[in-house]
């Protein structure tokens, strides 16, 4: 049974939610599951704005069939390739063999890569338009947020951004679709700013560029492929999003996270955490990298303003789970923080040096001193280095 909701005279949200879902994009966990957001507006021509993932499209079909009422679909809109948005497009295709693909020249080339299909359709560049009817869709590029084929669309008429994955979010929706149905900062910013930063992360300098492009535009509703839409409260959302996209922290204080073998690095970071907490720093947090998935602790990192690793030797090498997520931070380009080191070791120590090389790939990382070495476990010296630490990061 269709399940849709009218969000402006003539445009449709024709959404669902998969609350089986264990891993977005087989990597990132989502407990709370996930959103697919798609629209419809009715209008002289019809007009689907992108698609849906497999595991919700007996759903979408239904709310795609009520809304057009037997109508047939005219046009529809792939803003984005990934399959996400995107696996339905065979089955419109036999649905609605007349309906026209508008899209960028290299996502038309996707549809082939994907699924072996030549499609005729409408290739569209940086300010291109279409015609509706009493709605006017015009087309921006928005090349890697989130891969390279990605447009997002300006409905002149009633100000409505098309975004994308842009301004998205991890978690299932329960009816109330709108931002502001929703006590949005307490129990959706933290799964914004996650599926942002491990999503888009990467790619700050082009989400810059699209803001850009949006500033200039009278934005009256965003509408975005994933999590909640945006009416009211502009201002928060852009907010946030010029500062992940600036790499720029939203808190002054320390995140800490350790991989221990037995314990022994972890008290190091426990015992920092406590010093930092006498000294004054207030919201100080400790992970375990490997008990926290990465795509977490990423989102802290780059919601943080100073950061500690604190990291066992493993093979002579980093231990592994710390240099899964050093790697991550490297892979998404934070810049602009400051560190704090601890390695343990207890014979041929390799973590530090091993850690300070990836730090050293990266833009703007100062790390602070002392850097603080155990010896197997915590010892009136290392305890004084973590005090001394603890003062660095403090101012
Ligand atoms: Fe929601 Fe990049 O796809």
């Amino acid at each position: 049974m269709y399940n849709v909701r009218e969000v402006q005279k003539n445009i449709w949200w024709l959404g669902a939610s998969d609350r089986r879902l264990e891993l977005f994009e087989n990597v990132y966990p989502v407990p709370e599951g996930m959103s697919y957001n798609n629209y419809v507006i009715l209008d002289d021509k019809t007009c689907l704005m992108d698609g849906i993932d497999d595991a919700v499209s007996r759903q979408f079909l239904d709310n795609l069939d009520h809304v057009l009422a037997g109508r047939t679909l005219d046009y529809m809109v792939v803003q984005h390739m990934e399959p996400d948005h995107c696996s339905c497009i065979p089955e419109l295709l036999l649905r609605y063999p007349e309906m026209k693909i508008v899209a960028s020249q290299k996502a038309i080339q996707m549809i082939d890569q994907f699924y072996h299909i030549k499609v005729d359709g409408i290739a569209v560049k940086e300010k291109d338009t279409l015609e509706l009817g009493h709605h006017t869709l015009n087309f921006f590029t928005a090349p890697m947020v989130h891969w390279p084929e990605v447009i997002v669309t300006f409905e002149a008429a009633t100000g409505t951004l098309f975004s994308a994955d842009a301004f998205g979010a991890f978690g299932a929706m329960s009816g109330n679709i709108f931002a502001d149905e929703v006590d949005w900062d307490q129990d959706w910013k933290s799964e914004a700013r996650r599926y942002y930063v491990n999503i888009v992360g990467k790619y700050g300098v082009q989400t810059n560029a699209l803001l850009k492009k949006a500033a200039a535009l009278d934005i009256k509703m965003i509408l975005p492929l994933h999590g909640h839409l945006w009416r009211s409260d502009f201002g928060k959302i852009i907010e946030l999003y010029t500062k992940w996209a600036t790499y720029t922290p939203e808190k002054n204080s320390v995140a800490i996270f350790y991989g221990s073998v037995y314990g022994n690095t972890a008290n190091a970071a426990d015992i920092l955490a406590m010093d930092l907490a006498e000294l004054g720093v207030k919201d100080v947090k400790v992970f375990d990298v490997s008990k926290t998935h990465y795509s977490y602790l990423l989102s802290t990192a780059f919601e943080y303003s100073t950061l500690v690793f604190a990291s066992a030797t493993y093979n002579a090498e980093i231990f592994d789970h710390m240099h899964t997520f050093l790697t991550d931070i490297k892979n998404h380009n934070l810049s602009g923080r400051k560190v704090g080191l601890i390695e343990n070791g207890s014979w041929a120590s390799m973590a530090g040096k091993k850690m300070t090389e990836i730090l050293g790939t990266m833009k703007d990382m100062t790390i602070l001193e002392p850097s603080v070495k155990l010896t197997s476990s915590v010892d009136d010296a290392s305890r004084a280095q973590l005090k001394e630490l603890a003062t660095a990061l403090a101012k």
